[in-house]
């Protein structure tokens, strides 16, 4: 192990912000970049956004509904911290980019909206996190607005995550009386800052150090009312809410609570101090051979997620590469474990707040990018020369089924070429049913379907047509006895597809046919997920 290898480890924050939509991600990532010093105005998030849209021409389902569809990555330096931050789509109806997406990262900050709580999709995302112990710190946003009461809001945290909750700080009013908050780690009062450039790093709150309650300095700036609620309000968490115990937080038991408003830019900078002193370095990665430490030498890296076109001048496809363990530098040359086949890092990037740059040197934890032509899939691992592989890369079991046709009949086999690719991508899954050739389409939301016709449209040129099917679910067959497999394929063709690498999958029109298959032959497995490895 070598020091600065050691070094860089212990200072990579790699995290995600979950939210509902509206609950103000946007709006606290700026701020989290603004403070990064990363970008210099607030506002340039969305503004880039939007420029990026306007230039994006298969983006135009992510216009026309106001939703962002693919995640991103941003890297910024704070303190002594270099964080890497991972955008999460956050609409509901939302793919299986957002569950990789959280594979690769070591924390999350959960936003809620003070006013409602947990929501929907606040939850699902939760849960995902929650599979892989995944440590969470909450910011619970908007407190410049009328809010529900913080007691209640903690307890339903407390309640409907199961999840006990330690506040970092307390609000002290609310709404149009709110006045700031009182630190609890480090006391401190931290005064919403009314004066001044709201919008400038340091300039959302302004920060007292104080004694204690008692101090002084409190009363100062405090109405003797305002101070005795407070006063009353601090023993009952005290009574109510257990001390912070880091261990419990990294175990995803326990996650500490701010309150702030990430529009007036008020409790961003105790959010970060607090992701850089409690939150996980880079995590060890498991691999079905073995578990990698992040400080081993050699270079071990995965793919968590694909996208193309995301500069549709170059028609580029870009593979998002978490980096495991060791110190990478480009030009490296490394092994690209499902082929077997060696690959030089010519020109990795690394994705910065307002562009992505050429990654001379990454460290793990960090995100880089991998321009490619479609070699490399998702879950597919690059090392040093050894044989490794990944585990625990989501695959998810198609729900919604489709047909899919060209609108010109001549461009089926376009359209299978496609299809393959978008498949191998991990943006859907795609079968053709053995009888009558037709191409299925399998995703997980529905919004999908648009986005897979309206990509197959721009990048590929084939206009296309989906329409629904009676099926209901698509199941990958597996199992021991190579003759029981043909058996049951020969004996059942009409409901037999293949996928986009080959692989029988079992097409089933109902539950009933499902169910009746399982029973009739038990000594086959209907996966409904194909691995990913
Ligand atoms: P999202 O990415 O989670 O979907 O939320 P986003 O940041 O876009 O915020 C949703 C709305 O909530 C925005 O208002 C934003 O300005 C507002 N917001 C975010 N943080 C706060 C806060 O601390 N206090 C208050 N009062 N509002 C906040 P919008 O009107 O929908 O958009 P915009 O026109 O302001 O951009």
């Amino acid at each position: 192990m070598n020091g600065s290898l050691a070094d860089a480890v212990s200072r990579r924050r790699t995290f995600a912000i979950i939210s509902h939509p509206d609950a103000g991600k946007t709006t606290l990532t700026e701020k989290l970049l603004l403070h990064g010093g990363a970008i210099q105005l607030a506002g340039e998030v969305k503004a880039r956004g939007d420029r990026r849209r306007a230039r994006s021409d298969w983006m135009k389902v992510e216009r026309e509904r106001g939703i962002s569809v693919a995640s991103s990555v941003m890297t910024y330096d704070y303190g002594d911290c270099t964080f890497n931050l991972l955008d999460t789509p956050g609409h509901e109806d939302f793919s299986e980019d957002t569950y990789r997406t959280l594979t690769a990262v070591d924390s999350a900050v959960m936003v809620l909206d003070a006013a409602k709580g947990i929501e929907p999709q606040t939850r699902k995302l939760f849960e995902v996190c929650r599979l892989r112990d995944v440590p969470i710190v909450t910011f619970i946003n908007k407190l410049d607005r009328e809010s529900q009461d913080p007691f209640n809001l903690l307890d339903e945290v407390e309640q409907s995550l199961a999840l006990n909750v330690t506040p970092a700080n307390w609000p002290i009013g609310m709404g149009r009386s709110f006045r700031g908050c009182w630190d609890l780690f480090e006391p401190a009062l931290v005064l919403v800052n009314r004066e001044g450039n709201r919008q400038a790093a340091g300039g959302g709150g302004r920060r007292i150090p104080v004694s204690g309650l008692d101090d002084p300095a409190v009363a100062e700036h405090l109405t003797a009312a305002e101070i005795a609620e407070l006063r009353e309000q601090l023993e009952m968490v005290q009574g109510l809410c257990p001390p912070f115990d880091r261990e419990e937080y990294l175990a995803g038991a326990l996650t500490p609570v701010y309150f702030g408003s990430a529009l007036n830019n008020f409790g961003v900078r105790e959010l970060l101090d607090g992701l850089s002193g409690m939150a996980p370095q880079p995590r060890p990665q498991a691999t079905r051979e073995r578990t990698i430490q992040p400080e081993e030498d050699k270079v071990t890296a995965f793919v968590f997620k694909i996208q193309a076109n995301m500069d549709p001048k170059h028609r580029d496809r870009i593979a998002f590469v978490r980096l495991c363990s060791g110190h990478f530098r480009r030009g490296m040359r490394l092994k690209h474990v499902r082929s077997g086949k060696p690959m030089v890092m010519h020109n990795p990037l690394l994705f910065l707040a307002q562009d992505r740059e050429r990654a001379e040197e990454a460290w793990p934890g960090d995100i880089i990018g991998i321009p490619n032509h479609g070699n490399l899939h998702i879950g597919d691992a690059l090392t040093d020369g050894e044989e490794l592989h990944f585990t625990g890369i989501p695959s998810f079991a198609p729900e919604l089924l489709q047909r899919v046709r060209p609108d010109d009949p001549m461009k089926a086999k376009h359209l299978g070429r496609a299809l393959t690719q978008l498949a191998e991508e991990g943006a859907a899954r795609a079968f053709r049913t053995r009888l009558g050739s037709q191409w299925i389409v399998g995703v997980v939301g529905a919004l999908q379907f648009d986005v897979l016709a309206d990509r197959i449209r721009t990048e590929y040129e084939i206009p296309v047509r989906f329409e629904p099917t009676e099926l209901y679910t698509a199941r990958w067959i597996a199992g021991g006895d190579p003759a029981r497999i043909k058996a049951f394929i020969d004996g059942n063709s009409a409901a037999i597809a293949d996928d986009h690498a080959e692989d029988p999958v079992f097409m089933a029109r109902n539950a009933w046919h499902l169910e009746r298959a399982q029973t009739d032959w038990p000594e086959i497995e209907f996966r409904a997920t194909k691995e990913q490895l």
